[in-house]
């Protein structure tokens, strides 16, 4: 490696960690801030991940392999003598794993989109993970105090956020009549090493988080759904041609874009629109021409939701906090 390309790769990825530290981990996981706070100025350990290809090096993937095998879970002095010396193991994990946390609390943002399109809709996930957010019409939620049930019930799965803005709720989440997934490696919650890559992506000290993904997933395992392997770009209009006739057909990309080159999500934008009515929920930054429709400048950190290419929303990134937008 070039002298100077590894100087680039050490101080950009010094600051990856830096950012993380600071727009992702507040409220959400001191330990996680600990040890992002300790590796951003660890001239070794920053050696040791940028040996890793770069999407491989983010700090969620790095931190969740090291705790799948065993990383304790203790301050970065700790933490770090650990990181080193099992590094072949953990940089070998990275390698053929990628971040595939599915947060069904995204449905917060999502539900009221959807049921302004109608009471009746087909649902495509592209990024679906294990398939978790397939289930709006499963779930409870609480925004600010004002519940929505499904129709016959409350459900064990409760989702919650914080709400600004005239947030529209209908009585009952819409009717989900046919739901499918589209991800490069679907995960199974019916297969156990899954289901613990699953829990090993929720941050160490969010134990609601922990009980509401092992709680979804008890509802995905009695009514699993179908999960495509294949590409946001390549495959989503084969899946498209599987969707019922006769009801609204809406495609969700929550947390996905990102993972997508640039010119891919501008392939993706372009194209699914042509198929159905189209939701996401991305990362300040991944959808420039949605991010200039906003009405203020978007803080770093924020999501932002949008309706065909406009923004409706923003919200925290794992659905926490929803911010209405539009009238
Ligand atoms: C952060 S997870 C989000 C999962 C889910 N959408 C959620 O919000 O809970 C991103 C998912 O996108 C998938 N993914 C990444 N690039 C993809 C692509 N080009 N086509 C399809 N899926 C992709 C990953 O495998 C992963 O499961």
């Amino acid at each position: 490696m070039a002298a100077e390309q590894r100087a680039l790769d050490l101080e950009k990825t010094a600051d990856w960690y830096r950012r993380f530290r600071l727009f992702e981990t507040p409220g959400q996981s001191e330990l996680y801030a600990d040890w992002a706070g300790g590796v951003q100025s660890d001239a070794e350990v920053l050696a040791l991940i940028i040996g890793l290809p770069r999407p491989k090096r983010q700090p969620n993937l790095v931190f969740a392999c090291a705790r799948l095998l065993g990383a304790p879970l203790a301050g970065y002095r700790i933490f770090r003598r650990w990181l080193v010396e099992h590094w072949p193991a953990v940089a070998a994990e990275a390698r053929v794993r990628a971040t595939q946390t599915n947060e069904p609390r995204r449905l917060t943002a999502v539900m009221p989109i959807l049921a302004s399109i109608g009471p009746r809709v087909a649902l495509i996930e592209v990024g679906a993970s294990a398939g978790l957010c397939l289930y709006p019409d499963r779930y409870s939620y609480d925004y600010s105090g004002r519940r929505v049930d499904p129709a016959d019930g409350p459900s064990p799965v409760l989702l919650s956020a914080e709400t600004t803005g005239s947030v529209p709720l209908p009585k009952h989440p819409p009717e989900v009549v046919w739901r499918a997934g589209l991800d490069l490696n679907p995960l199974d919650v019916h297969n156990p090493e899954d289901v613990r890559w699953l829990q090993t992506l929720v941050w160490p000290e969010q134990a609601e988080r922990r009980r509401r993904l092992d709680a979804a997933m008890s509802i995905a395992r009695r009514d699993p759904p179908l999960l495509v392997a294949g590409d946001a770009v390549v495959d989503l209009e084969a899946l498209v041609a599987r969707a019922p006739q006769g009801v609204p057909l809406v495609i969700v990309s929550p947390a996905v874009l990102v993972y997508l080159a640039p010119e891919q999500r501008a392939a993706f934008a372009d194209a699914v629109t042509g198929f159905g009515r189209w939701i996401s929920l991305d990362g300040v930054g991944v959808l420039p021409r949605v991010d200039a429709l906003l009405p203020e400048t978007p803080v770093p950190g924020d999501f932002i939701v949008s309706l065909d290419g406009r923004p409706v929303a923003r919200c925290g990134p794992h659905g926490q906090t929803l911010d209405w937008i539009v009238g």
